[in-house]
């Protein structure tokens, strides 16, 4: 549970660190903000049209909800798998994500923001299913739904829509990417500009003529 909120304080910290200008930068002080406060969620969206009142769950349920801190790495094009990959990520066994224990200062709070939001998957989506572990096992296959927006790989063959994952059952497992899958662009010349919208959210606009 402590874990979650340190996850998703990293989040928030980054946010903050973002937006806030009176974050004193040279600062080493960690302040991790509390980010489900139930006076802060009462205005926090309008109201709704039909005039229902929304509700959002409490700090106590918010805050004890389970935690999840997986370590989790690239899916590559099965034709540009580096050789022995899957049997490498088998052998290191399930990691965390983020250790918070060991985090203190602030450079390292903020790599482990990074890391957070380049690694994060969508745990409901982990899968070891044959069929699927064969797909993406099958360059050709793959290729089949890959097009401009869809599947979009970067210039090292990494798909960035999936990460695998080592489950805590030590199984590796595929799984959709989180953050890093919708804010991770490929720019024109194959390079990375990572939190910008990838490109079928926000496709390339034409010069206005
Ligand atoms: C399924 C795609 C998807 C995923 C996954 C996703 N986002 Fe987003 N995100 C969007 C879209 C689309 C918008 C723009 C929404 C809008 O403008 O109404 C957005 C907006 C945002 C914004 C606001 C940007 C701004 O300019 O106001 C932030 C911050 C953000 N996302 C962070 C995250 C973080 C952190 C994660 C992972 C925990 C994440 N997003 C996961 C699609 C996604």
């Amino acid at each position: 549970m402590a874990r979650l909120r340190s996850v998703l304080a990293v989040a928030a910290t980054l946010l903050a660190a973002c937006t806030s200008p009176t974050t004193p930068s040279d600062s080493n002080e960690i302040v991790v903000p509390r980010l489900w406060d139930a006076q802060a969620l009462a205005s926090w969206s309008l109201p709704l049209a039909n005039g229902l009142a929304q509700g959002y769950v409490s700090p106590e349920v918010y805050y004890a909800a389970p935690v999840d801190n997986l370590r989790t790495y690239p899916v590559y094009h099965p034709d540009r798998e580096p050789p022995g990959y899957r049997a490498a990520l088998l052998a290191l066994g399930p990691q965390p994500l983020i250790e918070p224990e060991r985090l203190h200062t602030r450079p390292q709070w903020i790599e482990a923001g990074r890391r957070v939001f380049e690694e994060l998957d969508t745990p409901a989506s982990r899968s070891d299913e044959p069929e699927l572990l064969a797909h993406f096992s099958d360059g050709k296959a793959v290729d089949k739904y890959r097009d401009a927006t869809h599947d979009t790989m970067t210039a090292d063959g990494v798909l960035l829509d999936y990460r695998w994952v080592v489950e805590r059952d030590g199984k590796l497992k595929l799984s959709f990417s989180s953050c890093a899958g919708c804010h991770t662009r490929v720019l024109p010349d194959g390079t990375l500009l990572r939190g910008a919208p990838r490109t079928s959210i926000s496709p390339p606009r034409r010069r206005p003529r």
